[in-house]
Parts: C-alpha cells; sequence; structure tokens
C-alpha cells in the first residue's frame, strides 16, 4: 500500500517505519528540513529501542523515504496518517493549528479518493473538524478516520509490531476495508481491531490513558498510606494485583507519572469535561495527587536533614521520565533537581540517555557525571529518580566509598529492603518501612 505519513515525532517516525516493515512504501513528511536532512542520511532523531534495525532495513530497501514535500507525498499515497502534535494550549484544551493547518494543505492538494488518518491524541470531534476542513476546501471524496495510537516509548516498535488493539474510528465501508488490510500482519496473533465512530474513538484514547494514570495514582497513594501504618506496598501491590480484575501491571508506585503523554491528556479530559459541564472529579484529584508525589522524594529528604540542605550535595540516578527512554517531558526528576537547588543544594547527575536532554534545559542548574559512579562522588547522599536496568544491581562497595554517607533516597524501589538495612543503609524508599 502507498502510504504518506506527515509528522516525523515520536509516533510519525514509529508509525512510518513499522508500516514500511509490513512491506508498504512509506513517505514521511516533516517541515524541518534539517531533520528530514539528517534522515535521509540515515540518522535516526530519537531513541527507541529496536528503532534502528527497521529504519535503516527499510531505508535501504526503497520502501522508507523522507521528505519536505507534501504534495508529491499525497500525490503518491493512497492512505495519509496525520501524526502531528497536539501541545497543551494555553487553557489546558489540546491545540489543534498543527493538525487543522495541515488539513487544509493536504484538502488543497488531493485529486483523487483519499483516506485521512488522524493518529494524534486529539479531543473528541477532531475528526469532524477535519472533515469541515476538506468539505470546505475541495469536492474530493476523502475519509476521515481517527485511529489512535497507544505505543509505549521504549517499547514503541513491539508495541505497533503487536498491538493490544488497533482502534479505528470511522463509519466509513471503504476506509474499513483498506484498514483492515493494512493492519492485518499486525494482528495476526488473534488480537482484536476494535471499528467504531470517530468521537468513541477518540475518546478512547483519553480515557485509555487517564484511566491508567488513575491506576498509578491510586498505588501511589496506597504506598503513601502503607508508609504511615507501618505495610509494604510491595506485598500490597503483589496482592492487590494478583485479582484478574486488576491485574498486575501498572500498579508500581513512584514519584509519580511523567513523559509527554499522562499529563497532558488528563488534563485535556478534565478540560473537554468542563466545557461540556461535567465535573470530572477523579481526574483533577489525580492531578493534584501527582503534583505532590513528583517531589515526595524531595519531602523526604527534607524531613531527614530537619529541612536545612542548604550547602548539601546530592547524586541523582536518573532523569528520563521511564527507562529506555531520552525523553524528559515531565519527568519527575526536574521537579526534584529545582526543589533541591532551591533549597540550596548542589546535584550532579547521571543518566544513560537523557542527559544532552536536560542539558538543553536546565544544563545550568546541575552538573553532569561521565557515569553512574562518578556522580557519587562526595555526596552526601543518592537520590534515584528513574529505575534503568544499571541501577538495579549495583556494586555497593563502591558506592560506599564514593558516598559521604550510606544514605540513599530511592523513587523506584530498586532495592530489597531488608538487604540495604543488613548493609547499614539508611534507605527511604515509597511505601516501605525505614
Ligand atoms: C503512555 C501509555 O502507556 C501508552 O499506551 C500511550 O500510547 C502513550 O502514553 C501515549 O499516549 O502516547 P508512555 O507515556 O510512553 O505511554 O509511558 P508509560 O510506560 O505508560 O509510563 C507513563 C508514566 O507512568 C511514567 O512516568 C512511568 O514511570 C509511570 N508509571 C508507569 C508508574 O509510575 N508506575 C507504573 O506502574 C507504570
Amino acid at each position: 500500500m502507498k502510504i504518506a505519513v506527515i509528522g516525523t515525532g515520536y509516533v510519525g517516525l514509529v508509525t512510518g517505519t513499522c508500516l514500511a516493515e509490513t512491506g508498504n512504501d512509506v513517505i514521511c513528511v516533516d517541515i524541518n528540513e534539517a531533520k528530514v536532512k539528517k534522515m535521509q542520511d540515515g540518522e535516526v532523531p530519537i531513541y527507541e529501542p529496536g528503532l534502528d534495525l527497521l529504519f535503516h532495513r527499510n531505508i535501504a530497501q526503497g520502501r522508507l523515504i523522507f521528505t519536505t514535500d507534501l504534495a508529491m507525498a499525497i500525490k503518491e499515497s493512497k492512505v495519509i496518517f496525520m501524526a502531528l502534535p497536539t501541545p497543551p494550549g494555553g487553557d489546558g484544551a489540546a491545540d489543534l493549528s498543527y493538525i487543522l493547518g495541515a488539513a487544509k494543505d493536504i484538502s488543497n492538494l488531493v485529486t483523487e479518493y483519499k483516506i485521512i488518518i488522524n493518529k494524534s491524541t486529539v479531543p473528541v470531534g477532531t475528526a469532524d473538524k477535519v472533515k469541515a476542513v476538506f468539505t470546505a476546501n475541495t469536492d474530493i471524496e476523502v475519509d476521515v478516520v481517527s485511529n489512535p495510537e497507544f505505543l509505549r516509548e521504549g517499547v514503541a516498535v513491539e508495541d505497533f509490531m503487536k498491538p493490544d488493539r488497533v482502534v479505528i474510528g470511522t463509519r466509513s465501508e471503504k476506509a474499513k476495508k483498506v484498514l483492515t488490510d493494512l493492519y492485518g500482519p499486525y494482528v495476526r496473533q488473534g488480537n482484536p481491531i476494535l471499528f467504531m465512530d470517530e468521537r468513541s474513538s477518540e475518546l478512547t484514547k483519553y480515557a485509555a490513558n487517564s484511566f491508567l494514570a488513575t491506576k498509578i495514582t491510586f498505588m501511589n497513594e496506597v504506598a503513601n498510606l502503607c508508609e504511615l501504618v507501618g505495610a509494604d506496598v510491595d506485598a500490597v501491590r503483589k496482592g492487590v494485583g494478583s485479582d484478574d480484575r486488576i491485574g498486575k501491571r501498572f500498579l508500581f508506585p513512584g514519584i509519580g507519572y511523567g513523559g509527554s503523554c499522562f499529563p497532558k491528556d488528563v488534563q485535556a479530559l478534565v478540560k473537554a469535561a468542563d466545557e461540556n459541564n461535567y465535573d470530572f472529579q477523579i481526574l483533577k484529584s489525580v492531578m493534584e495527587i501527582n503534583e505532590k508525589q513528583k517531589t515526595i522524594l524531595v519531602d523526604k529528604v527534607l524531613k531527614y536533614y530537619k529541612n536545612d540542605i542548604k550547602g548539601k550535595h546530592f547524586a541523582l540516578w536518573g532523569l528520563a521520565f521511564k527507562p529506555e527512554t531520552d525523553d524528559v517531558r515531565e519527568a519527575p526528576a526536574l521537579y526534584i533537581i529545582d526543589a533541591l537547588v532551591k533549597e540550596g543544594a548542589t546535584v550532579t547527575v547521571f543518566d544513560p540517555e537523557g542527559m544532552e536532554n536536560v542539558k538543553n534545559m536546565i544544563g545550568d542548574k546541575v552538573e553532569f557525571a561521565a557515569d553512574q559512579y562518578s556522580a557519587l562522588n562526595n555526596a552526601d547522599a543518592l537520590l534515584i529518580a528513574t529505575e534503568w536496568s544499571v541501577f538495579r544491581n549495583p556494586d555497593f562497595d563502591k558506592i560506599d566509598i564514593l558516598l559521604k554517607n550510606k544514605v540513599v533516597f530511592d523513587g523506584r524501589n530498586l532495592y530489597d529492603l531488608e538487604k540495604m538495612i543488613d548493609m547499614g543503609y539508611y534507605y527511604n524508599s515509597i511505601g516501605r518501612k525505614l
């Protein structure tokens, strides 16, 4: 199938590459000339495990090309994916200007039937708005389809190649047929392609992310309570998660959810509800609790040092909002750094992939270490913000030598509590005994 993907951000690039992998001819379009040039030269602009291999293979075989030429891409393709940013606008609602702008450009270029698919996370009613742009600009028949993306950063390729489900919002039989063919190779194990109307599909995406954010937030509150009543959240988590109705996944407490999706999507759903005079109370609480949870590690630090950390020096392991990504958007680590520095402390950080992005954002606030151990040099304590595998089994003898004191504040519960106590550490984690 001939496909165009408009926008080569995270979703667009993974979508384009994975669509090429099943034999489609994919043209990826971006307005950023420098980025397009880099990709043409074989450079993958993001860190995502497994993407490199597919990217290079499909470029080499001529199935994946990059261009700034929208007209050529539209002419060549029957199916056009839009994977464009929908940043929160000033009022919290998603800003649709990129999507509606692209729709207008495309509508001026179409000369025959096309299927326009929106992959971005968008408010309910966006497909109708996009359709209206086409109706206003052209007589050519187009189907505007909602097809939200559920992939997770860090496992995006696997999620795309073997999705739990594919959600497609369209009432057009013609579009359904084409998309059944397109997605067939990805659901061979029997996972469903769920067809529904456009609005239900758009809402499904927000509801899914908001539910997951709620699940995490619920466990974060349970963890906070565990600390007060002397219970262990790891035990509680297993006890709760073994009920199939609840499930084991996404129950890990920590220092709040971050990233480019959950915070934005929960906010957007609250906003959409407000606009429809519905008070989505549970999500409002989720947002509020998550804000507090992002600096809970700092509260613990302040309590330990009796509210005085002026002149203290901390090592921070982990910057990315989660492992296996270089993405630091809304990362709890950034809030932790900010709070520590405001209290007069200094911080040396290490992250396997996220340091470049942090340098560009707040490079003047922290020191960057070349590896996880040199970050510890002369630090009063170690703080852990991201559960990278490389932090899971460190050399504690080395840590002993480098850290001034055996003090660890762990926002991701990486270590065995008893072992840490046996080794003589003051080990403060989330939802577990001290
Ligand atoms: C999330 C969804 O999981 C994807 O299904 C969705 O497609 C994506 O948003 C999106 O809308 O594009 P992602 O943001 O990549 O994916 O990351 P997650 O793995 O979902 O993690 C989100 C946050 O929740 C992270 O900060 C993570 O540390 C936190 N989390 C996750 C927990 O605190 N506890 C858990 O048990 C799981």
